[in-house]
């Protein structure tokens, strides 16, 4: 298998790093059939790439065979963001038949953690992930990998995130602290509700930890939440 760096892997603090091994805790108690993760938000920037690449890399740490798979076809930030060092072919050129699967599959530096880019933007991102190909391109994943954990793109922009859910065991629901209504996070979650997506819990992410300088510094300032139950989803939406 060809292998690549990726460079720019943020050292995350303390309290975000516990977010996430609560999350991967949440995760793992989902039980076995859940292999396929997509991961999901309503509009951009509300963090689904970041927990998603997280997620995949600290359910990797503790030994799991993970593959992360970049179907965000349309607008991919991970090349950029993690500073791959070299180009790479992706998940559109294999789709389109253009490049055989282990063309498209890496392995990286952080031990168990493959990753399938997205690949150049096609003209048909929503054909490609609804067909056969995808399809059964997730049912080999499956007997080879812990967790496939899939990046997807906004579902109130377009219907790529929905089709992919719908390809997954369950779908990890982001919501950017401040950035969606309660009433939008409640719609998002009833068009998912509506295909049969299966939502495995809540990520409240952007989260003001409560000391000074809201503003000041950005990162130092946030950290991701996860809401492991359904339950606990429904009590966010009450008001
Ligand atoms: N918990 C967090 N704390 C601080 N910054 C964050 C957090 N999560 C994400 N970000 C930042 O917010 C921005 C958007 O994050 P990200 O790309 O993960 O969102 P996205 O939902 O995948 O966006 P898109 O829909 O455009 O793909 C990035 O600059 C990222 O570094
Ligand atoms: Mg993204």
């Amino acid at each position: 298998m060809q292998s690549i760096n990726i460079d720019k892997i943020k050292k995350l603090d303390n309290v975000v790093n516990e977010a996430y091994k609560r999350l991967r805790t949440n995760v793992q108690l989902c039980g076995e059939e859940v292999k396929i993760i997509s991961v999901t938000s309503n509009i951009p920037n509300e963090g689904k790439s970041s927990v998603a690449f997280n997620l995949a890399k600290s359910l990797a740490e503790v030994g799991k065979k993970v593959a992360f798979v970049d179907c965000d076809m349309r607008k991919s930030v991970l090349i950029g963001r993690y500073k791959v060092n070299k180009s790479v072919k992706g998940l559109s050129q294999y789709l389109s038949g253009l490049n055989d699967y282990e063309e498209v599959v890496y392995a990286t530096n952080v031990e168990n953690l493959h990753v399938i880019f997205s690949g150049p933007v096609p003209p048909n991102p929503a054909e490609l992930l609804g067909g056969n190909k995808f399809k059964s391109m997730l049912r080999k994943q499956k007997s080879v990998y812990d967790y496939i954990i899939l990046d997807t793109p906004p579902i109130g922009s377009v219907v790529d995130g929905v089709i992919v859910a719908q390809n997954s065991d369950g779908a990890i629901f982001v919501i950017g602290h401040g950035e969606i209504s309660h009433k939008f996070a409640k719609n998002t979650k009833l068009q998912l509700e509506k295909c049969n997506c299966k939502i495995l819990g809540a990520v409240l992410n952007k989260v003001p930890t409560g000391d000074n300088g809201y503003y000041g510094k950005y990162y130092g300032k946030y950290y991701g939440k996860y809401y492991g139950s359904y339950g606990s989803y429904g009590s966010y939406e009450k008001e």
